[in-house]
């Protein structure tokens, strides 16, 4: 296996009585997209939210690049290289698409901020390299809350990119965007997570999708990491079949 980038050892999350994620350990090795799939409440959600520390483990570990980052505050996560989409929590609704990203590359500390050269064109090629990447650059002067949701998500992940991870933690990328866009939205990032060797971790719910994607599968059930393999074992997996592809649908 490749290096790893990531590494969770033991991860125990509580709220309250509830056991939200029961001693989880996996790794992803570099350059590689994993998915992670489960029934609603397994534990995805915690589980990336652990791992980028928006939610502190009750117990277990994070190591990012040979680097225990447990308990690290998030926006030093974020430095260090590892960011995970929102679901458009992150986008500035009052601000234009230019705006948002210069946000998101002025808090990476890439570039200093002044007042004068904000109101001229700061960082515009940079901003509108990113918004191309994802197919939105025709709309760099919209406001950001009025642009349709498939466009909320792309701008979302350019956000994402304007912080240049190099580990990308997508939760459901694919959700309330039409299947082409879904697949369009996947072609992207299937497409940036090879060309600058990011790695990538996506929650995803359409097995379509998954099995499409993913070149590697873990799968969440009731809080524990059940299994973790190619495609093709995760296909052969008994509780996947079951909850997935035997008609008896997890959602
Ligand atoms: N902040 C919280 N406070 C209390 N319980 C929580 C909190 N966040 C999650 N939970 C509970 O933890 C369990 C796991 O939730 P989580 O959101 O991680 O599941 P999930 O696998 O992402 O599900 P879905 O596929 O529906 O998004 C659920 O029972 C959920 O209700
Ligand atoms: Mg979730």
């Amino acid at each position: 296996m490749a290096n790893p980038i990531l590494k969770v050892e033991g991860l125990n999350r509580y709220f309250g009585a509830l056991h939200a994620t029961k001693d989880v350990s996996f790794e992803v090795p570099e350059g590689q997209i994993r998915s992670i799939i489960g029934p609603n409440g397994a534990g995805k959600s915690t589980l990336m939210d652990l791992i980028c520390n928006r939610t502190a483990p009750s117990s277990g570990k994070v190591i990012f690049k040979d680097e225990d980052i447990t308990g690290l505050a998030p926006h030093k996560i974020v430095k260090k290289g590892m960011c995970k989409c929102f679901q458009i929590t992150q986008i500035f609704h009052n601000l234009t698409v230019y705006e948002n990203v210069q946000v998101s590359r002025i808090n990476m500390n890439k570039k200093a901020f002044n007042f004068l050269s904000v109101r001229d064109n700061y960082l515009k090629d940079e901003i509108e390299h990113y918004l191309s990447i994802v197919g939105i650059q025709d709309k760099i002067n919209e406001v950001a809350g009025f642009m349709s949701y498939g466009d909320q998500r792309r701008l979302d992940i350019a956000i994402a990119l304007a912080m240049e991870p190099t580990l990308l933690i997508l939760d459901e990328p694919a959700a309330g965007v039409a299947r082409e866009e879904a697949y369009k939205l996947m072609d992207l990032i299937h497409k940036l997570g090879k060309e600058q060797k990011m790695t990538i971790m996506f929650i995803e719910h359409d097995m379509d999708i998954v099995f499409n994607y993913a070149e590697s599968i873990s799968v969440m059930s009731n809080g524990s990491m059940i299994a973790t393999g190619t495609p093709a074992e995760i296909k052969q997996n008994a509780f996947v079949q079951e909850a997935y592809l035997g008609g008896v649908s997890g959602e």
